[in-house]
This record gives structure tokens, C-alpha cells and sequence, in this order.
């Protein structure tokens, strides 16, 4: 009778730490980057693994990049890393129900776009797989947003930075979808906040050629250079501060000013980290439960 009872107990515990267990991974997070494959550039996504862990402890958290070239590149490094197809299989076989997908894409432009699209038809695809798929937004979406960003990019200038030397931060840009008139907000948004802080792209309409006639004409002496992208990565190191003769650094040299380059991602940010998370929390947008529109 005793070693009845004591088996019923045991078994009871088992069967509570099996159901716990279960519970605990129902719910879980998904990060979805661009991405990266430079070793150096990496620190600024563990940051905000980092982060997120910290935020939601034992909770799965899964990752996958939008970029199909460099997912292509690292699997032929032997890295495998999800697509977003791959990690809600991923998410699925966990046993995950209730999904909190967060998009670290700097603005709701291309890379956001196609990842909305995939994860809507994955979901009708494969329907039944998830309770919820909440969708929280990128990091600039919202006026607040745009504060909270600016507050924290502020914070990570060098301290050492005189009032009358300048900060010239890389965003990247892109002719296609919204994302050259985001960077235009947030540069003039910066640059009203204080004159001598300026935001450019590497690609589309915001080009470095008028930031560089404004601080030749201000006379700047001294520019500290820093990425204004998710990861410091090849765009930050060759095209911002590399060696070769129309890098921004280089551009800035051959004018007379010193250059002093931060290769820091914003995802390294603690300010930038909280504001993910804010959006993780507070999303309403159950992809798998779409409020009716008609
Ligand atoms: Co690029």
C-alpha cells in the first residue's frame, strides 16, 4: 500500500512536471533579422538574444534572417540559420502555440514587407499550427519610437565629443519601399535636435555628398562615424570606415577633418534593445485571429 501510494506520488510529479513543461513551451518568441555573416558583426544580434532572454526566461527563443544570401553564404560555412519558413517548422515542432514574432528590421520598408508576406502564407499554408502569431513592429514605427531611438542613439556618442565636433551616422536605404523617407524623418529629426549630428545612407536617395558640403561649410574639424543599422557589419566597415578612397571616411579625411569611427550595431544598444521589447509586449496584431476589415 505504501509503495502504491509513493508510485501515485511519483507518478503525479512526473505527470506535473510533464505538463509544466509543456505550458512553459507553449509560448515563444521568434526574432526575425536580416541577418548577418560577419563574425565581427554578429555581437549586435546576441545582444538582443541576450535581451530577450533575459525578458522571457524559459521561453524558446527561435531566430531566422530574411537575407536568402547571407543564410546561403553561412550554410555554405556550415551555419545553418532559419528562413522564416524553416523557423516556424522550427517554432512548431517546439510545440509552440502562442508566437510572438519580432521583427528587428530598423523600419517597416522591403525586408518587413516580404517577412509579413511569408509569415502570412505559412500560416495559410499550414493552418491549425498556432494559437496566436503576434506580430510585434521594427524599430521605427511610431513618433514615440522615433524619440525612444533618438534618446538612445544620443546616449552611445563618445563622451569625449566636443560641442563643435560632428557625429555622421550609415543608415542604408533603399529606392524601393519606404525606407528612404523614414531615413529622411529621422535625419532631420537628429539633425534638429542638435546641428551637428547628421544621418545619410549608403544607398538610395539619402546621399553622403550633401552631408559632406554641410560640414565643410560649418568647418568641422572632427566627425566620429557610427552605423546607423541593426549591425556593424560589411556596410560599417568598408563603406563607413574602411580604408579604400570613397568610403565616408576616407571622403572626410581628404576634406581636413579627423575621423573617428564607432563600429557599433544599434542592436548592441540597451536603449534600442527596450524598444523591441516594447513593441514584443504590446503588439495586438494576431496574425493567426486577423480583425475583420469588412
Ligand atoms: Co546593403
Amino acid at each position: 500500500m505504501r509503495h502504491l501510494a509513493s508510485f501515485l506520488s511519483s507518478l503525479l510529479l512526473v505527470l506535473c512536471l510533464a505538463v509544466s513543461a509543456q505550458a512553459a513551451s507553449a509560448n515563444g518568441v521568434l526574432l526575425v533579422a536580416f541577418g548577418t555573416s560577419m563574425d565581427s558583426a554578429k555581437p549586435a544580434l546576441d545582444d538582443i538574444g541576450n535581451a530577450y532572454a533575459k525578458a522571457y526566461p524559459d521561453t524558446p527563443i527561435v531566430w531566422a534572417y530574411t537575407s536568402d544570401i547571407i543564410r546561403n553564404k553561412l550554410a555554405r560555412e556550415g551555419t545553418r540559420v532559419f528562413s522564416v519558413r524553416e523557423a516556424l517548422d522550427e517554432c512548431a515542432r517546439l510545440g509552440i502555440v502562442n508566437l510572438r514574432v519580432q521583427s528587428l528590421h530598423l523600419m517597416p520598408a522591403e525586408e518587413y514587407t516580404m517577412m509579413q508576406r511569408l509569415l502570412v502564407r505559412d500560416l495559410s499554408l499550414k493552418p491549425g499550427r498556432f494559437d496566436h502569431v503576434w506580430l510585434g513592429v521594427p524599430l521605427l514605427e511610431s513618433r514615440q519610437d522615433l524619440n525612444d531611438v533618438m534618446d538612445a542613439v544620443f546616449a552611445s556618442f563618445p563622451r569625449e565629443r566636443k560641442a563643435d565636433e560632428a557625429v555622421v551616422l550609415m543608415g542604408h536605404g533603399n529606392n524601393r519601399g519606404p525606407a528612404d523617407l523614414a531615413i529622411a524623418c529621422v535625419a532631420t529629426a537628429l539633425n534638429e535636435k542638435d546641428p551637428l549630428v547628421y544621418l545619410a545612407a549608403v544607398e538610395g536617395a539619402n546621399s553622403f555628398d550633401s552631408v559632406l558640403a554641410a560640414l565643410r561649410e560649418k568647418k568641422v574639424k572632427k566627425v566620429y562615424l557610427q552605423p546607423f543599422m541593426i549591425v556593424a557589419g560589411d556596410h560599417a566597415r568598408n563603406d563607413l570606415a574602411g580604408a579604400e578612397e570613397d568610403s565616408w571616411a576616407s571622403q572626410l579625411k581628404a576634406a581636413g577633418m579627423e575621423v573617428e569611427a564607432n563600429l557599433t550595431g544599434l542592436g548592441s544598444n540597451p536603449g534600442v534593445q527596450k524598444v523591441f521589447l516594447r513593441h514584443t509586449a504590446d503588439t495586438k496584431d494576431d496574425l493567426a485571429h486577423p480583425k475583420k476589415a469588412d
